[in-house]
């Protein structure tokens, strides 16, 4: 039986040039006629016969699979085969060191990519279905971006992944010698990488090895035992799947092979088709310079006319802009979008500044902009070269940063669109309906994930410093999204170094900072935890309106813990339609929070474990202070500061000044007294 087998695709290999053998194919390049290959999203065979998956265009997908499953098990006994593949790549960068996202070699259940996502999601999951074991999805990526939400180890690797971005097993991207050495491989350098991928059903061990040039190094970068069988279906498409985010490249395949139950035909980098380089272009550009050159005289007549018109309007570009990265949008491209930041394009006033959707051409994507006013010049360059961290953060619960622009004391940042608005409007602004516990639940435990990504999962501690309800976007899918991260330190720059100012909203600002002036992942976790009670019970931290006994939420709440009465905390307009126990557990979680000695409040971290229900929590709380206590630490300062408050005249105090503008309040601590805090400390 086998041996017929191999006779057979012996036979049609010899027959057919390009071998189109259902379970064994050879491309020497595109351009052939007769090679059948599907493509979607941007994907495109161009004139010289390559496969081109993105350009360099911002958040791109493109797809390109052989056209007709194949079979991938022994029908009779249910193994997976043994296949190997091979292909050549070459990967673009927009940018000499900077583009993304990645490519992938894909063997899925469908071709249908439609509700995939660019960026991390290589155009193969989105944030709904990533990890599902019924994705049936096996991909081997060449990532060149890290992503920390997947646990990528650096920005230049080669993944194994099973129905998720989260990589199995990978390492960064190298190739060995036959001298057993290895060398570094960097994916985006623009020339020819040659992959294999094979697969050995025996002994399920699948080995991805790469090589910059047509001979193939014994030693393989991965090597990972795992059994295919029950990612594999009977029948499987193979291809590629690649994806730009807000760096992109271009992604190419110059030629590929594959094989079911033995080696893919080798490939000649030699006789595959190449990609017009950098140096072709500077030759063109040297011929046609003089050409050029009496142009340009002319040109720039012409612009000299128009800049001095336009001086006015000019979207002056300082120095120190051009070292902040690639993300800068022009402001006409913004004024643009958003038509001149017309007010009928106002989405809302935010704690820093207004806040316009817009719609980017090129394409065309839906965004919020927003626009902040800032007195000190200083303190905008500062921020700005925080904007590139701040850009790297990625997460599914974030509201991702997509870029910025600075035109004089406005600073503009482009954010994703979030359809659905704010958490706050949701919750109180007479909503079109009101949120189910299902909902409420679902959108807390997204705010804890994204505020564990900014305190653990990057490579700096990132300190929101301004949690609350209007800061909580949710999306199509009214999951939770944290929005304007790192913003608050904005007033931390280029204000008078003698004073710290401590921005929040009241009600949510930790107990602590007044006198310490130094934000802190507890003083999130307090703030946290106001938004906890908030959203179970229906109500802001401090109602200006309510009775003198529930002014402040958090002390409400957990009077009626201390009574036996927790129930009656809970938002009446979920008429008693909700998950005893997820309630009480967020309950409590929020007294824990809202604790006012630091200390004795979780971490992040804790906070997601027991909303996972991966520990228990206790019955026992200890009361989280406040104004039943005496204050905190007994030093009453925040009980004073309350009351300033509650009678609406914030005062100058002796040791730090509180200015308020609505709900946002900033606090000047004096030198005078970060000295005696720091001396208590001790
Ligand atoms: C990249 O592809 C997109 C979609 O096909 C197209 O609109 C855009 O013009 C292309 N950009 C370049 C630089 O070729
Ligand atoms: C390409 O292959 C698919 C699937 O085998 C088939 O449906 C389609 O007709 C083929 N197209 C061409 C142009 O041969
Ligand atoms: C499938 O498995 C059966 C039972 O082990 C074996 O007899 C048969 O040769 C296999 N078929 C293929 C195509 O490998
Ligand atoms: C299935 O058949 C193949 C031979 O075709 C054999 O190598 C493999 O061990 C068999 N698997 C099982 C689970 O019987
Ligand atoms: C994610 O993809 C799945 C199918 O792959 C789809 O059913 C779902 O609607 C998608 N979710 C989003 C948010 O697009
Ligand atoms: C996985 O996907 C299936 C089908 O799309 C869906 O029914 C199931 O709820 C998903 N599971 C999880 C955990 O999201
Ligand atoms: C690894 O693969 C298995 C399936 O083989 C999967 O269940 C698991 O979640 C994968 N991911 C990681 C990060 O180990
Ligand atoms: C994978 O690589 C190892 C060497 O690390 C080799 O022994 C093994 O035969 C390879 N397997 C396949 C399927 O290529």
């Amino acid at each position: 039986m086998n041996s017929f087998l191999i006779l057979l695709s012996a036979i049609s290999f010899f027959s057919i040039p390009v071998s189109s053998q259902l379970d064994e194919f050879t491309y020497n390049g595109f351009n052939d006629p007769k090679i059948n290959i599907s493509l979607s999203g941007v994907a495109q065979i161009d004139k010289n016969g390559i496969l081109q998956l993105t350009n360099e265009t911002r958040r791109l997908i493109g797809h390109s699979f052989f056209p007709s499953p194949l079979e991938f098990k022994n029908s009779t006994n249910g193994t997976v085969f043994s296949f190997s593949t091979c292909f050549a790549f070459v990967i673009v960068p927009e940018y000499p060191r900077l583009g993304g996202h990645g490519l992938a070699f894909t063997i899925s259940s469908s071709q249908d990519f439609k509700s995939a996502l660019p960026s991390q999601y290589l155009g193969l999951l989105n944030s709904s279905d990533v990890g599902n074991n019924s994705n049936h999805l096996f991909a081997v990526e060449f990532d060149t971006v890290q992503d920390f939400e997947f646990g990528d180890i650096n920005d230049n690797h080669v993944g194994i992944d099973v129905n998720s971005l989260a990589s199995n097993k990978s390492a960064a991207a190298a190739y060995f010698t036959d001298d057993s050495a290895k060398h570094d491989l960097n994916l985006k350098s623009g020339k020819p990488i040659l992959a294999w991928i094979e697969y050995d059903s025996i002994t399920s061990v699948l080995n991805v090895t790469l090589s910059p040039s047509s001979t193939k190094p014994r030693l393989p970068i991965l090597s990972y035992q795992m059994d295919l069988s029950p990612i594999i279906e009977e029948t499987m498409y193979v291809g590629f799947s690649a994806s730009t985010g807000l760096l992109a490249s271009s992604h190419y395949v110059l030629g590929w092979s594959f094989k079911m139950n033995g080696d893919a035909n080798s490939l000649n980098l030699g006789s595959l088709p190449s990609i017009p380089g950098p140096e072709k272009k500077n030759k063109v550009a040297i011929i046609t310079g003089s050409v050029l050159a009496s142009v340009f005289v002319l040109t720039s007549i012409i612009l000299a006319f128009f800049m001095v018109k336009k001086i006015k309007n000019a979207d002056k570009i300082e120095e120190w802009e051009h070292e902040i990265g690639p993300h800068r949008y022009s402001y006409q491209e913004l004024k643009q979008a958003t038509r001149g930041f017309k007010d009928s394009e106002l989405l809302g006033f935010g704690g820093f500044g207004r806040v316009y959707k817009g719609t980017l051409r090129n394409p065309r994507t839906e965004v919020a902009v927003k626009r902040i006013s800032h007195e000190s010049r200083q303190g905008i360059r500062e921020f700005v070269s925080e904007i590139s961290s701040i850009g790297r953060l990625r997460h599914r619960n974030l509201v991702q940063l997509l870029g910025w622009c600075r035109r004089g004391a406005d600073l503009l940042l482009v954010y994703d669109f979030m359809p659905n608005g704010s958490l706050d409007k949701f919750l109180f602004d007479n909503p079109k309906s009101v949120l189910n516990w299902e909902q409420r639940f679902k959108i807390i435990k997204g705010v804890a994930s994204g505020l564990l990504y900014l305190h653990e999962g990057y490579e700096q501690i990132v300190l929101h410093r301004d949690v609350k309800a209007s800061n909580v976007l949710l999306d199509t899918e009214l999951n939770g999204r944290v929005g304007d991260f790192g913003l608050a330190r904005l007033y931390d720059h280029g204000s008078n170094p003698s004073t710290t100012r401590v921005v929040g909203t009241m009600g949510y600002l930790a107990p602590e900072l007044p006198r310490t002036g130094r934000a802190t992942t507890g003083s999130d976790v307090f703030a946290f935890g106001a938004l906890l009670l908030e959203v179970a019970c229906g109500r802001r931290p401090i109602e200006h309106k309510a009775g003198p006994e529930e002014l402040v939420l958090v002390d409400w709440v957990w009077d009626n813990w201390r009574e036996g009465t927790i129930f009656n905390v809970v938002d009446q307009r979920l008429n008693s339609e909700f998950d005893k126990n997820e309630v009480l557990m967020l309950l409590k979680l929020g007294l824990m929070c809202s604790n006012n000695v630091p200390s004795a409040r979780p971490s992040m971290r804790q906070v997601v474990s027991y909303m996972e229900g991966e520990t228990e929590m206790s019955n026992i709380l200890t009361a989280p202070g406040g104004n039943h206590d005496g204050g905190f630490g007994g030093d009453g300062g925040f009980d004073d500061y309350l009351h300033s408050y509650a009678s609406s005249s914030f005062e100058k105090t002796s040791s730090y000044t509180v200015t308020a503008s609505g709900d946002n309040i900033s606090i000047s601590t004096s030198p005078l007294s970060l000295i005696n805090s720091s001396r208590e400390a001790r």
